[in-house]
């Protein structure tokens, strides 16, 4: 459901990757969105919080540093994107989630698939313009 397709690409290969696991990511918030057969999901959101918190940390570290190497000029725009999507996760309230766990996932899965599209392609696909 949720995938890289070809028009996201940024063409770093190892940048393409890392946004391909960030939406293997988002395609399980999804798969658990739909999953009729677990009725308690809070583990699982917990884990997909925290999987989603150490992956973007990781890919934010890694596209910066490729940015400065290349000493890009809209670095600053970027880093302001990374610590507001960083900030936003770090904000999510778990016990809040529990009460609503149905309503959680699906602000989620849309926080995480709008931020993803719209950064790679407004402010990360200009990286190789
Ligand atoms: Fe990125
Ligand atoms: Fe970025």
């Amino acid at each position: 459901m949720y995938e890289l397709k070809d028009e996201y690409l940024v063409g770093i290969e190892s940048i393409d990757n890392e946004h391909r696991v960030l939406f293997e990511i988002a395609d399980e918030i999804y798969q658990l969105c739909i999953n009729e057969f677990v009725p308690d999901k809070y583990d699982n959101i917990a884990a997909l919080i925290q999987r989603l918190k150490d992956y973007t940390e990781m890919h934010f570290d890694h596209e910066e540093a490729y940015m400065e190497s290349i000493q890009y000029k809209r670095m600053f725009t970027q880093k302001v994107q990374h610590d507001n999507f960083k900030r936003k996760l770090e904000a999510m309230d778990l016990e809040v989630i529990d009460d609503n766990q149905d309503q959680a996932i699906q602000d989620l899965l849309k926080f995480v698939t709008d931020w993803l599209v719209e950064h790679i392609l407004e402010t990360d696909k200009r990286i190789t313009e």
